[in-house]
């Protein structure tokens, strides 16, 4: 069977996970709800699904915290999207998690983001654009890190092929870690029906990925050193990206992962809804900022 799509139309946001690295906050709200600087982490990656120009995405969480995901995201209608939602019953992995969105996906390609991804730069969309263009296969994002020890890390060989892709590996052979962003065709349900859990009791996304390597289907794009990928596993991380998104905003006047501005600059909402939802958040800077988009939309 042959899946050709010119461009992928669903996606799955994967918001489930233990976040026990967190504790004691993520004892009773997912770590995706958490603040990142001025607004919930999931915002980040709903927004770079949003950026592909996918409108319609499934949610995948613990039955815990699933309502309070529904609550800030309802069912999408006010950014011009569908948004549907998944329990995962346990943390069995992020290829777990994938695979309970096989009947909403259909006949499909898929993007999947993790809900606690952060990135940012100025090719960025560019690059997401590319790799959502691939009909066949998988691409997945390297990025270079100091210390690629806590990720999927890709093993090159002397020409710079990739070979291999170990998850936290003790002894990286590269410094590339592959970022919780993907690009899937369709097969990729029935690879995941064929994937053993791991020594750590979970269904690998870094397994399913060596899956397309083996048929020589994984496309690795790397990313520059001028885009940013930020981690949010840890207490020092997730104050980093905050400082790094505030950083940013407060220099610029521009916000990094709204999602109400993103739909509004694709016209998924008019200025009228645009308005609508600013007003229902006035009282807060990101209501105001909202609002200035309006305004100065023709002086951008
Ligand atoms: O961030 C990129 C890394 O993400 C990759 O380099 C690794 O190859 C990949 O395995 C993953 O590693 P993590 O250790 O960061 O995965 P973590 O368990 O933190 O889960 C990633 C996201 O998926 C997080 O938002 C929680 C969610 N999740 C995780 C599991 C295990 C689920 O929704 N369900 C799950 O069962």
């Amino acid at each position: 069977m042959d899946f050709r799509y010119s461009s992928i139309r669903k996606g799955i946001l994967v918001a489930g996970g233990k976040g026990r690295r967190l504790a004691p906050l993520t004892n009773v709200l997912s770590k995706q709800l958490m603040p990142v600087y001025d607004k919930p982490m999931i915002y980040y990656p709903i927004t770079n699904l949003m950026l592909c120009g996918i409108k319609e995405i499934l949610v995948v969480s613990d039955s815990m915290n699933m309502n309070l995901f529904k609550n800030l995201l309802g069912d999408g209608n006010q950014w011009g999207m569908k948004i549907c939602y998944k329990i995962q019953k346990k943390p069995d992995g992020v290829a777990n998690a994938i695979s309970l969105g096989e009947s909403f996906i259909d006949k499909s390609n898929v993007a999947v983001a993790l809900g606690d991804n952060i990135f940012h730069g100025n090719d960025f969309v560019n690059l997401l654009r590319s790799a959502d263009s691939i009909s066949k296969g998988s691409t997945v994002l390297a990025y270079p890190v100091r210390d690629p020890k806590e990720y999927g890390v890709v093993k090159f060989d002397n020409s710079g092929n990739v070979i291999d892709i170990e998850e936290k590996p003790e002894l990286p052979s590269s410094q590339y870690a592959i970022t919780g962003i993907y690009f899937y065709d369709n097969t990729v349900f029935k690879r995941i029906k064929e994937l053993e859990i791991s020594s750590r009791g979970e269904m690998e996304v870094t397994d399913l990925n060596r899956k397309y390597l083996n048929d020589k289907l994984l496309n690795v794009k790397i990313m520059g050193r001028g885009m940013a990928w930020l981690d949010t596993g840890t207490i020092n991380s997730l104050q980093e990206a905050s400082f790094y998104v505030k950083t940013l905003e407060h220099r610029q006047g521009l916000k990094i992962g709204c999602p109400e501005e993103v739909a509004w600059r694709q016209g998924w909402i008019d200025d009228l809804q645009l308005e609508k939802l600013a007003d229902s958040l006035s009282n807060s800077g990101y209501g105001k900022y909202l609002l200035k988009l309006l305004r100065t939309k023709y002086t951008r």
